[in-house]
């Protein structure tokens, strides 16, 4: 099978693509046939050792996938063969098959497509837990999203407006911030060419965002705290930008605020009964039309590492999805 692995750690074009041999089956694993694998921000860091993980050399990128389910573990009853499934992993994904514990796999609802599947969980699952659990997100407060048409950040402006927030997108350029507005945003700040706290008082009527979604870190963090309300919730998802920001402490004194950490892997591992009620609630959400994920671009398996350029210079729009063999 076709694999796309990283051999040392290093640059994204140091990436390979090979034929390995199909790996050996466990007690209650699951060998799934990938048709599709999301592409996420993490993926660029892992192949770089620069991410909290990092699995030995030779390994394959990518933490979710969808496919079908082509073999079951003796000990395994939950999920069958032939039963179509998407799966979230830390990384391992890249592959045309994976062998994956059966408590990371997923059924699929006939309304969702394998493209689709593979480039869901990780952006909405984040970003659901990041706005309910960390950020207690309430009907009419302000959320203010930053990098609003990447991954995740596309997902909280469609969930935001979803728990009946006035969500406002911050993007790099306009061509993002018209994105962000088709899938749902009220208002859209460019903080390139725009002042980034100045806009959200001016459009908030100085009263400042009450949630605030921070998958950028960096000098986008510190400009976005000075436009924190009173009792506001910064939820620090990422460092997209590269810099990890010092909050200062006096803001988060000043304004009653607090500073919300967010990590879904550990989320999912620590809390699964929470965890399942996100994904039932996000499931029903896509069925009903009210989650529209969009899948800007797909990429052959073999150009996983265009694909993950995209991501590093900042180019991509929404979810970027590699497509395997079996998906044609
Ligand atoms: N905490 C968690 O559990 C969790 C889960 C998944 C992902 N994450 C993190 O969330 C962040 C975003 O992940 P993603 O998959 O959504 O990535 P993505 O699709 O590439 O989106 C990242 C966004 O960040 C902005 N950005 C600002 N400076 C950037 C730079 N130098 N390079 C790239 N992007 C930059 C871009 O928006 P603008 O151009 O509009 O600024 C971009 O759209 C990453 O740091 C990732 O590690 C965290």
């Amino acid at each position: 099978m076709k694999a796309v692995l990283c051999k040392e750690y290093g640059p994204i074009a140091a990436l390979a693509v090979e034929d390995i041999e199909p790996e050996t089956m466990q007690p209650g694993h699951v060998r799934i046939a990938v048709e599709a694998c999301g592409v996420n921000f993490p993926d660029t860091l892992i192949v770089k050792g620069k991410y909290q993980f990092r699995p030995p050399p030779p390994f394959s990128p990518g933490g979710e996938v969808a496919g079908r389910v082509v073999e079951v573990a003796d000990d395994v009853h939950a999920v069958k063969t032939g039963q179509r499934v998407m799966a979230v992993m830390i990384f391992g994904g890249y592959r045309e098959e994976v062998v994956v514990p059966a408590t990371n796999v997923i059924p699929l609802a006939a309304t969702m497509d394998s493209t689709t599947a593979a480039g869901f969980m990780v952006t909405y699952g984040t970003s659901i837990h990041a706005l309910v659990q960390r950020g207690r997100l309430e009907q009419g407060e302000t959320l203010l999203v930053l990098g609003a048409a990447g991954g995740v950040g596309l997902a909280a402006v469609e969930l935001g407006k979803a728990l009946g927030a006035h969500v406002i997108a911050a993007a790099s350029s306009n061509e993002k911030l018209a994105i962000a507005h088709e899938h749902g945003a009220d208002e859209g700040i460019n903080y390139r060419t725009e002042d980034l706290a100045a806009r959200v008082k001016e459009l908030t009527r100085k009263n400042g965002a009450d949630v605030i979604y921070d998958p950028v870190g960096g000098a986008a963090t510190t400009e976005a705290l000075r436009s924190i309300a009173w009792r506001g919730r910064l939820l620090v998802v990422g460092f997209a930008s590269g810099e990890i920001p010092a909050i200062p402490a006096n803001r988060l004194l000043l304004k009653g605020c607090e500073a919300s950490g967010v990590f879904w892997g550990n989320f999912i591992q620590r809390e699964p009964d929470e965890n399942r009620r996100n994904v039932e609630r996000l499931f029903s959400m896509h069925a009903s039309g009210v989650l529209k994920p969009l899948i800007s671009e797909t990429f052959p398996l073999a150009d996983a590492s265009v694909a993950l350029n995209r991501l590093e210079r900042r180019e991509a729009i929404g979810k970027l999805v590699l497509l395997t063999q079996a998906a044609d």
